[in-house]
């Protein structure tokens, strides 16, 4: 059951935040528009970087940015522990990823998203210093079903039990890279089909995770602090998500433990990457999904998608703008 209170206090993130949050997703989209489809995967990313900056900037709240996204290429940055905001207002854990897929953005293919998550301040996993996290990710049917230290096949198989579905309309998504050979061969041998994602897992994720989606699981290796992020949006819709740190080499691994992660194996669940249920994604669609539609210019006016998912609530809301072209590009 809901509280309808329980969120009214200015100590947490709350519902008036989320709203304020999205106008920084769908700047950060708009300034994109110049570089979709232009092969310029760093200038695309910076304008994204630029204006979430400055929406951000004029949010009543005290954020401090846990997982910011940039060192990958030497990209623009909205660096950790940068803070953001007026100050006033409640504490905040920030991440953002203003293109969650610069390459799909660069190349003008679908499912780019600019991203913002928020929890309480101290709620957010700072899993930086290890770059890829391997995950799994499944909508509500998946709790207390399937587990990431099972092989593939068992978790599948599980699922579709769970879900009251033949094996053989299962769909997985996997992020398309040679590390996944293996694990694509052994989810087609389940019997279940695959969804090869170019880049952007967290849009993956969420789809996985969502209510009368195309794709019933998300699993493989990814960025870390895209783990985070997606941590957010399933405790809005009480999906499924686990998480192991993969660090490529032994240095890696020593930096991730000398930051306090937790790493051989370790398996981070939802309450251990983000704790707590205040938790806000926002997510404004920058290419075509089958989460949002991507930015739109058409003459004088710029059209966007974002989705806002709240924790508190359990809500994911809809919102479409539309904005004078004029006053933006
Ligand atoms: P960027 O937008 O930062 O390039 O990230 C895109 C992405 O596909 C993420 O969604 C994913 O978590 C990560 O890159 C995977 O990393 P890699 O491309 O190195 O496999």
């Amino acid at each position: 059951m809901v509280s309808l209170t329980a969120d009214m206090s200015p100590l947490h993130p709350d519902r008036n935040l989320a709203l304020e949050l999205v106008r920084a997703t769908e700047a950060a989209a708009i300034r994109s528009v110049p570089f979709i489809g232009r092969g310029q995967k760093e200038l695309a990313d910076g304008a994204a970087v630029d204006a979430m900056r400055a929406f951000l900037s004029t949010v009543n709240f005290d954020g401090v940015i846990v997982i910011g996204e940039g060192e990958k290429d030497n990209a623009p940055m909205l660096f950790n522990g940068e803070h953001v905001g007026t100050g006033r207002g409640p504490q905040c854990d920030i991440a953002v990823d203003p293109i969650d897929g610069t390459t799909l953005t660069a190349e003008g293919r679908n499912n780019a998203l600019s991203v913002l998550a928020v929890a309480d301040r101290g709620a957010m996993l700072d899993a930086s210093s290890v770059f890829y996290m391997d995950k799994i990710v499944t909508g509500p049917a998946g709790v207390g079903v399937v587990d990431i230290r099972l092989p593939v096949a068992e978790n599948v198989h599980r699922l579709a039990k769970a879900l009251g579905k033949p094996v053989d309309e299962m769909v997985v998504s996997v992020l398309n890279r040679p590390r996944h050979a293996r694990l694509i061969e052994e989810i087609r041998a389940s019997g279940a089909g695959t969804r090869l994602m170019s880049d952007g897992d967290v849009a993956g994720g969420i789809n996985a995770a969502r209510h009368n989606a195309r794709t019933d699981m998300c699993v493989g290796i990814g960025g870390s602090p895209e783990g985070i992020v997606t941590a957010c949006a399933i405790k809005a819709l009480g999906g499924h998500i686990q998480g192991r740190l993969w660090p490529r080499d032994d240095e890696e691994k020593q930096r991730g433990i000398d930051a306090g992660l937790k790493l051989d194996d370790h398996v981070y669940e939802a309450d251990e990457m983000v704790t707590g249920k205040n938790t806000i994604f926002v997510a404004t669609g920058v290419t075509n999904g089958e989460l949002v539609a991507g930015v739109r210019r058409e003459g004088d006016y710029v059209y966007t998608e974002s989705v806002v998912l709240r924790g508190a609530s359990g809500t994911l809301r809809r919102i479409s703008s539309e904005h004078l072209t004029s006053k933006w590009l």
